[in-house]
């Protein structure tokens, strides 16, 4: 047996890439696809998005922005599978084939779907179910068609998505006992994720507002730098390190030497506008030249397009006949 791996993920592609994206998500994904040997398969989950989003225009711009910010910061495209769901019609089809065979208290269980219903019934709600679509609750299912499409063996992703992989094996077993042993069951990755902290020193995420886009121009990251809540020391005044959230940024970004001399200036005072200068040095160091090279992919769509688009035949190498072969198992076939 070879120990070659498949790994697969996919980005829904609502909102803009924050900071936060960055160190908890895309640099790890990147770092890990420059390994020689494992096969990868990037995408973004655009039908995923239809689910939170109901703006086209917010749609189109997320997965422009996102397509284009992964390019930027050097994912390559020849090493690594990267596709739109949506250019990828047999994922759809192989939706429906597992959502014939998922069994609905499977999917009554799972996080999302609960956290919804607690949701109406804190409320008082006389309908628990409330605003509640059929997108949200069979969501683990075309996940799973995601990732079942390609013969992943590892999915990484973050806690939160642990429980959606064992559905996806538990679909799968179901599948393949009704029809033989065609799907591979994948094995989650717990990506142990950074959680970068945002403005207010809660986690960085959109739902707090408290971002600090990851390609705003540097004047805007400068200010949105500064933003960041500090405690109400006086400059001279020792500073702590442990919580601190200008100094958990500045740790993500830099280098143990540069970790070394930042936290001797926090024992000897540094004020606080001159540690976040310091910080906004270092990301904006590390921002220009992926800055540069988003702008000038968000200046020529075509270009992103091409890509996608060459992803896509890549990947329909695989799903076209993998799904004929799928098709047939259940007897659905000409
Ligand atoms: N649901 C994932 C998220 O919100 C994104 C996603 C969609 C995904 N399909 C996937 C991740 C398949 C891994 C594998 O983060």
């Amino acid at each position: 047996m070879s120990d070659k791996q498949t790994y697969l993920t996919g980005i829904t592609t609502t909102g803009t890439p924050h900071l936060g994206n960055y160190v908890g998500a895309i640099r790890p994904a990147i770092e890990a696809s420059e390994v020689i040997g494992n096969e990868s398969y990037f995408f973004l989950a655009d039908y995923h998005a239809l689910i939170k989003c109901t703006d086209p225009a917010l749609v189109r711009q997320s997965r422009r922005e996102i397509a284009a910010t992964w390019l930027a910061l050097g994912l390559d495209p020849d090493v690594v599978t990267f596709y739109r769901q949506s250019d990828i019609p047999e994922i759809m089809e192989l939706t429906w084939i597992l959502t014939c065979l998922a069994a609905k208290g499977l999917l009554n269980r799972a996080h999302a779907y609960k956290a919804s219903v607690q949701a109406n019934e804190d409320n008082g709600s006389a309908d628990s179910d409330k605003g509640i679509t059929m997108g949200l609750f069979n969501y683990p299912v075309l996940m799973s068609a995601d990732i079942l499409m390609f013969k992943a063996t590892k999915v990484p992703v973050g806690k939160d998505q642990v429980q959606h992989i064992e559905m996806a094996r538990d679909i799968a077993q179901r599948f393949n006992h009704h029809y033989g042993e065609l799907l591979v069951l994948p094995d989650v990755v717990v990506s142990e994720q950074a959680v970068l902290s945002g403005l207010d020193g809660r986690k960085m995420s959109k739902s707090y507002g408290n971002t600090i886009a990851l390609f705003d121009a540097e004047k805007k990251l400068r200010k949105g730098i500064m933003k960041i809540k500090t405690n109400s020391q006086e400059p001279g005044e020792p500073k702590d390190t442990e919580g601190n959230t200008v100094f958990e940024i500045y740790k993500a970004f830099a280098t143990s030497d540069q970790v070394s001399e930042f936290s001797q200036a926090y024992a000897d005072g540094i004020a606080w506008g001159d540690a976040k200068q310091q910080l906004y040095e270092l990301i904006n160091a590390q921002m220009t030249e992926p800055r540069e090279r988003y702008n000038e992919l968000m200046a020529e769509p075509e270009k992103v397009e091409t890509v996608l688009k060459c992803g896509a035949a890549k990947a329909r190498e695989h799903s076209v006949p993998y799904l004929k072969q799928l098709r047939e198992a259940v007897g659905i076939s000409s």
